[in-house]
Protein backbone atom coordinates (compact mmCIF):
# COMPACT_ATOMS: atom_id res chain seq x y z
CA UNK A 1 0.00 0.00 0.00
CA UNK A 2 1.57 3.27 -0.86
CA UNK A 3 0.42 6.61 0.57
CA UNK A 4 -1.58 9.01 -2.34
CA UNK A 5 -0.74 12.13 -0.36
CA UNK A 6 2.91 11.05 -1.13
CA UNK A 7 2.64 10.19 -4.60
CA UNK A 8 0.15 12.91 -5.75
CA UNK A 9 1.95 15.48 -3.78
CA UNK A 10 1.35 18.72 -6.45
CA UNK A 11 -2.00 17.29 -7.24
CA UNK A 12 -5.53 17.67 -6.47
CA UNK A 13 -5.87 14.27 -5.59
CA UNK A 14 -3.99 14.72 -2.61
CA UNK A 15 -6.48 16.68 -1.59
CA UNK A 16 -9.05 13.73 -1.40
CA UNK A 17 -7.68 11.31 -0.03
CA UNK A 18 -5.85 12.99 2.75
CA UNK A 19 -3.72 10.38 4.70
CA UNK A 20 -5.66 7.19 3.15
CA UNK A 21 -3.78 4.80 1.47
CA UNK A 22 -4.99 3.20 -1.89
CA UNK A 23 -4.46 -0.51 -2.97
CA UNK A 24 -2.10 -0.24 -6.34
CA UNK A 25 -5.20 -0.73 -8.34
CA UNK A 26 -6.35 2.72 -7.76
CA UNK A 27 -3.08 4.37 -7.70
CA UNK A 28 -2.91 2.97 -11.40
CA UNK A 29 -6.14 4.76 -11.99
CA UNK A 30 -4.50 8.07 -10.56
CA UNK A 31 -1.62 7.58 -12.97
CA UNK A 32 -3.31 7.02 -15.48
CA UNK A 33 -4.99 10.03 -15.00
CA UNK A 34 -2.05 12.57 -14.17
CA UNK A 35 -0.10 11.22 -17.28
CA UNK A 36 -3.08 10.97 -19.86
CA UNK A 37 -5.43 13.25 -18.54
CA UNK A 38 -4.36 15.60 -16.73
CA UNK A 39 -2.78 17.27 -19.85
CA UNK A 40 -5.97 17.64 -21.39
CA UNK A 41 -7.43 19.08 -18.21
CA UNK A 42 -8.87 22.21 -17.32
CA UNK A 43 -7.86 23.54 -13.84
CA UNK A 44 -11.03 23.60 -12.28
CA UNK A 45 -11.38 26.70 -10.84
CA UNK A 46 -15.19 26.68 -9.40
CA UNK A 47 -16.73 26.99 -12.19
CA UNK A 48 -18.88 24.42 -14.66
CA UNK A 49 -17.91 27.02 -16.79
CA UNK A 50 -14.30 26.00 -17.78
CA UNK A 51 -15.93 22.27 -17.17
CA UNK A 52 -18.18 22.53 -19.29
CA UNK A 53 -15.94 24.79 -22.20
CA UNK A 54 -13.76 22.33 -22.50
CA UNK A 55 -15.23 18.88 -22.89
CA UNK A 56 -18.32 19.45 -24.90
CA UNK A 57 -18.93 17.28 -27.15
CA UNK A 58 -18.85 19.99 -30.38
CA UNK A 59 -16.40 21.83 -28.86
CA UNK A 60 -17.26 26.31 -29.81
CA UNK A 61 -14.76 27.64 -31.20
CA UNK A 62 -14.62 31.42 -30.51
CA UNK A 63 -15.89 32.11 -34.55
CA UNK A 64 -19.27 30.54 -33.48
CA UNK A 65 -20.08 30.85 -30.28
CA UNK A 66 -22.51 33.49 -31.51
CA UNK A 67 -24.31 30.70 -33.28
CA UNK A 68 -24.66 28.73 -30.03
CA UNK A 69 -25.88 31.28 -28.19
CA UNK A 70 -28.36 31.99 -31.16
CA UNK A 71 -29.35 27.90 -30.69
CA UNK A 72 -29.85 28.59 -26.85
CA UNK A 73 -32.30 31.37 -27.58
CA UNK A 74 -34.07 29.30 -30.13
CA UNK A 75 -34.32 26.28 -27.49
CA UNK A 76 -35.51 28.68 -25.15
CA UNK A 77 -38.06 30.01 -27.52
CA UNK A 78 -39.69 26.78 -28.38
CA UNK A 79 -40.30 26.02 -24.91
CA UNK A 80 -42.91 29.13 -24.66
CA UNK A 81 -45.19 27.22 -26.68
CA UNK A 82 -45.24 24.52 -23.81
CA UNK A 83 -46.81 27.09 -21.31
CA UNK A 84 -50.32 26.83 -20.68
CA UNK A 85 -52.82 29.16 -18.88
CA UNK A 86 -53.22 28.82 -15.16
CA UNK A 87 -49.79 26.88 -14.89
CA UNK A 88 -47.25 26.30 -12.12
CA UNK A 89 -43.94 26.87 -13.81
CA UNK A 90 -40.39 25.67 -12.96
CA UNK A 91 -37.76 27.14 -14.02
CA UNK A 92 -33.79 25.68 -14.12
CA UNK A 93 -30.54 26.90 -14.13
CA UNK A 94 -28.11 27.96 -17.09
CA UNK A 95 -27.71 30.15 -19.74
CA UNK A 96 -30.19 28.63 -22.00
CA UNK A 97 -32.76 28.86 -18.91
CA UNK A 98 -31.35 32.55 -18.95
CA UNK A 99 -32.73 33.37 -22.76
CA UNK A 100 -36.06 31.77 -21.51
CA UNK A 101 -35.78 34.06 -18.51
CA UNK A 102 -36.01 37.21 -20.85
CA UNK A 103 -38.34 35.48 -22.52
CA UNK A 104 -41.15 35.10 -20.00
CA UNK A 105 -42.47 38.43 -19.79
CA UNK A 106 -44.39 37.95 -22.77
CA UNK A 107 -45.79 34.58 -21.40
CA UNK A 108 -46.59 36.40 -17.45
CA UNK A 109 -50.62 36.38 -17.92
CA UNK A 110 -50.47 32.51 -18.44
CA UNK A 111 -48.30 31.60 -15.52
CA UNK A 112 -50.23 31.15 -12.21
CA UNK A 113 -46.67 30.55 -9.86
CA UNK A 114 -43.29 30.13 -10.90
CA UNK A 115 -41.11 27.81 -8.94
CA UNK A 116 -37.12 28.19 -9.43
CA UNK A 117 -34.45 25.41 -9.27
CA UNK A 118 -31.49 28.10 -7.74
CA UNK A 119 -30.62 31.68 -6.03
CA UNK A 120 -29.28 32.61 -9.19
CA UNK A 121 -32.06 32.00 -11.33
CA UNK A 122 -34.56 33.23 -8.33
CA UNK A 123 -32.66 36.62 -8.39
CA UNK A 124 -32.81 37.23 -12.50
CA UNK A 125 -36.76 36.25 -12.00
CA UNK A 126 -37.62 38.58 -9.38
CA UNK A 127 -35.34 41.40 -11.49
CA UNK A 128 -38.16 40.62 -13.60
CA UNK A 129 -40.73 41.55 -11.30
CA UNK A 130 -41.87 37.28 -11.02
CA UNK A 131 -42.45 36.65 -7.45
CA UNK A 132 -40.80 33.50 -6.53
CA UNK A 133 -43.33 30.51 -5.11
CA UNK A 134 -41.79 27.70 -3.12
CA UNK A 135 -42.37 24.20 -4.44
CA UNK A 136 -43.81 23.45 -0.67
CA UNK A 137 -46.19 26.26 -1.32
CA UNK A 138 -47.67 25.23 -4.56
CA UNK A 139 -47.48 21.31 -4.78
CA UNK A 140 -46.64 19.97 -8.39
CA UNK A 141 -45.53 21.76 -10.80
CA UNK A 142 -47.26 21.41 -14.54
CA UNK A 143 -44.45 22.11 -16.51
CA UNK A 144 -40.71 21.73 -15.90
CA UNK A 145 -38.76 23.96 -18.44
CA UNK A 146 -34.25 23.04 -18.11
CA UNK A 147 -31.09 23.08 -19.67
CA UNK A 148 -28.83 20.33 -19.49
CA UNK A 149 -25.38 19.37 -20.07
CA UNK A 150 -25.71 16.06 -22.12
CA UNK A 151 -28.68 14.49 -23.96
CA UNK A 152 -29.97 11.64 -25.42
CA UNK A 153 -32.82 10.83 -28.21
CA UNK A 154 -33.91 8.61 -25.15
CA UNK A 155 -34.09 11.51 -22.81
CA UNK A 156 -31.09 10.42 -20.42
CA UNK A 157 -29.42 13.77 -19.45
CA UNK A 158 -26.61 14.83 -17.64
CA UNK A 159 -27.34 18.10 -15.77
CA UNK A 160 -25.46 19.81 -12.93
CA UNK A 161 -22.73 21.87 -15.35
CA UNK A 162 -24.31 25.12 -13.11
CA UNK A 163 -24.17 23.22 -9.58
CA UNK A 164 -27.49 23.10 -9.55
CA UNK A 165 -28.70 19.36 -9.88
CA UNK A 166 -29.86 18.27 -6.35
CA UNK A 167 -32.81 21.07 -7.06
CA UNK A 168 -33.48 20.74 -10.18
CA UNK A 169 -34.06 17.00 -9.97
CA UNK A 170 -36.83 17.86 -7.32
CA UNK A 171 -38.58 19.81 -9.35
CA UNK A 172 -38.08 17.50 -12.38
CA UNK A 173 -39.41 14.91 -10.26
CA UNK A 174 -42.21 17.47 -9.17
CA UNK A 175 -43.40 18.32 -13.01
CA UNK A 176 -45.98 16.88 -14.72
CA UNK A 177 -43.93 17.48 -17.64
CA UNK A 178 -40.45 18.66 -17.95
CA UNK A 179 -39.05 19.85 -21.43
CA UNK A 180 -35.18 20.46 -21.86
CA UNK A 181 -33.97 22.69 -24.01
CA UNK A 182 -30.42 22.17 -25.69
CA UNK A 183 -28.27 23.31 -28.13
CA UNK A 184 -27.13 20.20 -30.50
CA UNK A 185 -23.96 20.34 -29.32
CA UNK A 186 -25.28 18.37 -26.18
CA UNK A 187 -27.08 15.66 -27.81
CA UNK A 188 -24.81 12.55 -27.63
CA UNK A 189 -25.02 8.67 -28.49
CA UNK A 190 -23.51 8.04 -24.86
CA UNK A 191 -23.84 10.17 -21.82
CA UNK A 192 -20.33 10.38 -20.33
CA UNK A 193 -17.86 12.71 -22.53
CA UNK A 194 -18.90 15.60 -20.12
CA UNK A 195 -18.08 15.20 -16.52
CA UNK A 196 -20.71 13.92 -13.95
CA UNK A 197 -21.20 16.41 -11.80
CA UNK A 198 -22.50 15.04 -7.84
CA UNK A 199 -22.94 16.71 -5.18
CA UNK A 200 -21.77 15.76 -1.70
CA UNK A 201 -21.96 16.40 2.08
CA UNK A 202 -18.74 17.76 2.34
CA UNK A 203 -17.51 15.79 5.10
CA UNK A 204 -18.17 12.15 3.14
CA UNK A 205 -15.86 13.89 0.08
CA UNK A 206 -12.81 11.52 0.24
CA UNK A 207 -15.13 8.47 1.10
CA UNK A 208 -17.34 8.85 -1.69
CA UNK A 209 -14.11 10.06 -4.11
CA UNK A 210 -12.66 6.55 -3.54
CA UNK A 211 -15.71 4.68 -3.92
CA UNK A 212 -16.17 6.25 -7.35
CA UNK A 213 -12.68 5.50 -8.01
CA UNK A 214 -13.91 2.16 -7.69
CA UNK A 215 -15.94 2.25 -10.60
CA UNK A 216 -13.29 3.19 -12.57
CA UNK A 217 -14.37 7.44 -12.16
CA UNK A 218 -12.09 9.99 -11.92
CA UNK A 219 -14.00 12.32 -9.45
CA UNK A 220 -11.97 15.85 -9.54
CA UNK A 221 -13.49 18.24 -6.40
CA UNK A 222 -15.29 21.56 -8.09
CA UNK A 223 -13.00 24.12 -6.08
CA UNK A 224 -14.63 27.43 -4.24
CA UNK A 225 -17.87 25.97 -5.14
CA UNK A 226 -20.46 25.98 -3.07
CA UNK A 227 -23.92 24.56 -3.87
CA UNK A 228 -27.27 26.49 -2.87
CA UNK A 229 -27.80 23.79 -0.42
CA UNK A 230 -23.90 24.15 1.30
CA UNK A 231 -22.52 21.18 -0.25
CA UNK A 232 -19.65 20.58 -2.45
CA UNK A 233 -19.26 18.55 -5.90
CA UNK A 234 -17.19 16.24 -7.56
CA UNK A 235 -16.97 15.78 -10.94
CA UNK A 236 -16.24 12.76 -12.38
CA UNK A 237 -14.58 12.20 -15.62
CA UNK A 238 -13.89 9.16 -17.66
CA UNK A 239 -17.28 7.18 -16.74
CA UNK A 240 -18.50 5.13 -19.80
CA UNK A 241 -22.46 5.33 -18.95
CA UNK A 242 -24.01 2.68 -20.76
CA UNK A 243 -26.94 2.24 -18.60
CA UNK A 244 -27.90 5.48 -16.97
CA UNK A 245 -30.54 4.06 -15.36
CA UNK A 246 -29.06 1.34 -13.36
CA UNK A 247 -26.09 3.60 -12.79
CA UNK A 248 -28.22 6.75 -11.33
CA UNK A 249 -29.60 3.92 -9.05
CA UNK A 250 -26.06 2.30 -7.68
CA UNK A 251 -24.32 5.82 -7.62
CA UNK A 252 -27.52 6.93 -5.44
CA UNK A 253 -26.59 3.97 -2.63
CA UNK A 254 -23.59 6.02 -1.97
CA UNK A 255 -24.03 7.03 1.85
CA UNK A 256 -22.82 11.10 1.50
CA UNK A 257 -24.02 11.73 -2.03
CA UNK A 258 -27.04 14.08 -2.18
CA UNK A 259 -27.42 13.71 -5.64
CA UNK A 260 -25.96 12.57 -8.62
CA UNK A 261 -26.32 14.48 -12.13
CA UNK A 262 -27.59 11.35 -14.46
CA UNK A 263 -31.62 12.31 -14.73
CA UNK A 264 -32.63 9.22 -15.72
CA UNK A 265 -34.58 7.64 -13.09
CA UNK A 266 -36.60 10.84 -14.23
CA UNK A 267 -35.89 11.54 -17.81
CA UNK A 268 -37.16 14.68 -19.88
CA UNK A 269 -40.67 14.39 -21.31
CA UNK A 270 -39.67 16.54 -24.74
CA UNK A 271 -36.34 17.38 -25.95
CA UNK A 272 -36.04 20.70 -28.06
CA UNK A 273 -33.10 20.49 -29.87
CA UNK A 274 -31.95 24.00 -31.49
CA UNK A 275 -29.81 23.06 -34.97
CA UNK A 276 -29.15 24.84 -37.69
CA UNK A 277 -32.12 24.64 -39.76
CA UNK A 278 -34.64 25.04 -36.51
CA UNK A 279 -35.68 23.41 -33.65
CA UNK A 280 -35.89 19.30 -33.48
CA UNK A 281 -38.67 18.06 -31.40
CA UNK A 282 -38.16 14.75 -29.63
CA UNK A 283 -40.82 13.33 -27.24
CA UNK A 284 -44.40 14.49 -26.60
C1 LIG B 1 -27.19 23.55 -14.13
C2 LIG B 1 -27.54 22.67 -15.25
C3 LIG B 1 -27.72 23.28 -16.60
O1 LIG B 1 -28.96 22.92 -17.09
C4 LIG B 1 -26.67 22.78 -17.53
O2 LIG B 1 -25.39 23.01 -16.94
C5 LIG B 1 -26.74 23.47 -18.89
O3 LIG B 1 -26.32 24.79 -18.76
P1 LIG B 1 -26.22 25.76 -20.01
O4 LIG B 1 -27.61 26.01 -20.49
O5 LIG B 1 -25.55 27.00 -19.46
O6 LIG B 1 -25.36 25.10 -21.05
O7 LIG B 1 -27.68 21.48 -15.13
O8 LIG B 1 -26.97 22.83 -12.96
Amino acid sequence: MLSLRRLFRNTKYARLGGHISFPASVIEAFQWHTTELSAKLPVIDGGAAETRRSFRQNEVKADTQMDQAQKKRNAAKASLEYIQDGYILGIGTGSTVNALIELLPSVRNKIDAVVSSSVATTEKLEQLGFEVATLNAVGDLDLYIDGADEATKHMHLIKGGGGALTREKVLAGAARKFVCIIDDSKLVGMLGRFPLPIEVIPMAQSFVSRRLVRMRGQPIWRENFVTDNGNHILDVHNLQITNPLELESRINQIPGIVCVGIFANRPADVLLIAEDSGVRTIGA
